[in-house]
């Protein structure tokens, strides 16, 4: 996996991958990967992709502000994609959320910051129990040093205590069925190994309520990444689509 992984990036070296390499491996890592996403997204590989407003019209109002807490941002997601995941929680009337992988709760946060019916809207998020991270270990131990920085729920019990129910568990292994058939919005962004993306994919389309919103996280359009790979595979069967200039897939539940 480890020479896949390096041979792949070999395609994109070249004077300034070398130089930055010089300077720092985490670095080029970041460098190589960007080379790589923009190669794919001009070659068209991968997803159908939309722009945010063309699937989502209600967020379309100038009005629309979010509210971003004053501190950087973990867990992730970009600041545009934290923008555009509390903008359709903003504009569309969502009143229960499920998130599998909480982190610091920096999304769940600011969903609930952001909620259209803030005083109806739940949110329930799951993640490993705080003692509990090997099964990301043997899956992906390039993880490790992300995984050990968590601090989990941080921002949900500084920004939104007692708002946003902090669930622990392995996805692998919950009980999800009480939430069968409730959810306006499910996110999945938990363990990024396939036995774990497909797992949690089967239990998020049961949690859905008709016309119920799903967005997975970390699809890199990059053949070799496993999130990339299980969700071009799904595709074969579901209409699912990259949101632009994002790693967020889309798809609504049928009516
Ligand atoms: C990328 S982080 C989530 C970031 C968060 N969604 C955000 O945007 O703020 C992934 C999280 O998934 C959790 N996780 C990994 N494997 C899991 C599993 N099997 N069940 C539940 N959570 C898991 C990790 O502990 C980690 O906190």
């Amino acid at each position: 996996m480890k020479i896949k992984k390096i041979l792949s990036g070999c395609q994109f070296l070249n004077i300034a991958a070398i130089t930055l390499w010089l300077s720092g491996k985490s670095s080029l890592k970041k460098y190589l990967g960007i080379c790589k996403l923009e190669y794919y997204n001009r070659k068209k590989l991968g997803l159908p992709v939309k722009k945010f407003f063309d699937l989502f019209p209600n967020c379309q109002n100038q009005q629309t502000t979010v509210k971003i807490i004053p501190e950087e941002i973990t867990g992730g997601l970009t600041l545009l994609e934290l923008q555009y995941l509390s903008s359709i929680v903003k504009c569309y009337p969502i009143k229960s959320i499920f998130e599998i992988g909480t982190f610091d709760g920096c999304a769940s946060t600011h969903m609930m910051l952001n909620a259209q019916f803030p005083e109806q809207c739940s949110i329930c998020t799951l993640d490993l129990p705080k003692n509990k991270t090997d099964n990301d270990f043997v899956y992906d131990p390039d993880n490790k040093g992300f995984l050990e920085l968590r601090r989990p729920g941080y921002y949900i019990n500084r920004y939104v205590p007692g708002n946003v129910t902090q669930l622990f568990g392995d996805s692998m292994e919950f009980d999800f069925s009480p939430y069968y058939e409730s959810m306006d919005l499910v996110f999945i962004d938990g363990n990024h190994n396939k036995p774990f993306i497909q797992k949690d994919t089967k239990n998020a389309l049961k949690m859905l309520k008709p016309s119920g919103f799903l967005l997975w996280h970390d699809y890199f359009g990059i053949p070799g990444e496993v999130v990339t790979d299980y969700l071009n595979q799904l595709s074969n069967n579901m209409q699912i689509i990259r949101i632009e200039k994002t790693c967020l897939v889309f798809y609504q539940k049928n009516e």
